[in-house]
């Protein structure tokens, strides 16, 4: 893979068709279960990406501040760490907090590349847009690839830093977490790197529930987004505003699930994907997991994937690790 590419160019690893193609076998797959689900990647498109954002400026939500306070003060022991020529982004969405971990391992030595990974377009187009002002002389390359199935076309050369941020590994269930982690420790491989790792810690679900269900209802909007996707791509008639938005805390699994709950009966055609699905009232559609952890299930997690801790810094409130990794 060339890295000095031009700052704007996204580099495209989906294949043609490849998000068509999936969306429908997601939603054939997840809306003719017993328990209807969807996975949470379909939330992004622009405006979905835009609702996050704006999510991620809500009082109640607390990951994304907590976990830019932590680099604050610590990304420069991270980088010291683990000093890296290539600092490649998982789900970096709006790159917002990536300049504090740029900065710092700019510091630290070599840093020559930046390579952001999300299967949303228009984040990578906006975030490398404000990176490349500021950043004139990093390489910098967007990549729209699925950090679940595509990490094996990611740049192998050099020592490289990937960042995993926001929590999103949460929104990964157990088996594709383990996956994930085989397919991070597999790119890492012999040539030394790390993974910097951002989670969520287990809390009480006082704090947790308002984080993903606001008073202001843009956790609930985010949450419909998935609905308006599928009625964007698949023709389908999903009444948007006939379901609500449901947060509970799963305590055996350990995990928020976002529901949408089904305020009447309702048949539902998605032609697009060849189906018509049935939802009676008050039945519930699972739309996300957002999974918060115990630093000895961090710890467990990755020496499963032969990985182990090199640091682990959390926030005076323990509500947030982050946790850099390499390969044991
Ligand atoms: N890292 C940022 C954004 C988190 S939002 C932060 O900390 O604020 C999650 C991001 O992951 C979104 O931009 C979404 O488009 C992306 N994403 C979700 N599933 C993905 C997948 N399977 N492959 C690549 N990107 C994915
Ligand atoms: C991207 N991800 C880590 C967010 C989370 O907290 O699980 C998505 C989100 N869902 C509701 N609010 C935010």
């Amino acid at each position: 893979m060339n890295l000095l590419t031009t700052a704007l160019e996204i580099v495209h690893h989906l294949p043609p068709h490849y998000l068509e193609r999936t969306l429908r076998e997601d939603v054939r797959a997840g809306l003719t279960k017993p328990v209807k689900t969807l996975p949470p990647k379909w939330f992004y498109d622009q405006r979905g990406s835009e609702l996050f954002e704006q999510i991620t400026q809500l009082p109640e939500y607390f990951p994304t501040r907590t976990e830019r306070r932590i680099l604050a003060d610590h990304a420069a022991e991270m980088a010291a760490a683990s000093p890296a020529e290539t600092l490649i982004e998982l789900g970096s969405g709006s790159s917002r907090k990536t300049p504090l971990l740029l900065d710092a391992l700019k510091d630290a030595g070599p840093l020559r590349n930046y390579v952001a990974v999300d299967v949303s377009d228009t984040a990578l187009t906006e975030a490398n847009g404000e990176l490349s002002r500021d950043y004139p002389d990093l390489a910098l390359q967007a990549v729209a690839a699925d950090f679940e199935s595509q990490l094996q076309l990611l740049p192998r050369d050099g020592r490289r830093m990937i960042a995993f941020l926001g929590g999103t590994i949460g929104n990964l269930e157990p088996e594709a977490r383990a996956d994930f982690l085989e397919q991070v420790r597999e790119l890492l491989g012999q040539e030394g790197g790390s993974l910097l790792l951002g989670t969520g810690l287990v809390q009480p679900p006082e704090i947790l529930i308002p984080a993903y269900d606001d008073p202001t209802g843009v956790t609930a909007d985010f949450n419909r987004n998935v609905l308006r996707v599928l009625n964007a791509e698949l023709e389908a008639d999903f009444d948007v505003n006939a379901f609500e938005h449901v947060a509970v805390w799963n305590g055996d699994e350990e995990w928020i699930e976002m529901r949408l709950r089904a305020t009447r009966a309702m048949h539902v055609r998605l032609p697009g994907a060849g189906l018509e699905i049935d939802f009676k009232r008050g039945e519930v559609l699972r739309t996300e997991v957002s999974a918060k952890f115990r630093p000895e299930g961090i710890a467990a997690e990755l020496a499963a994937a032969r990985l182990t801790i090199v640091g682990q810094w959390t926030d005076e409130d323990e509500r947030y690790a982050m946790t850099l990794a390499e390969p044991l």
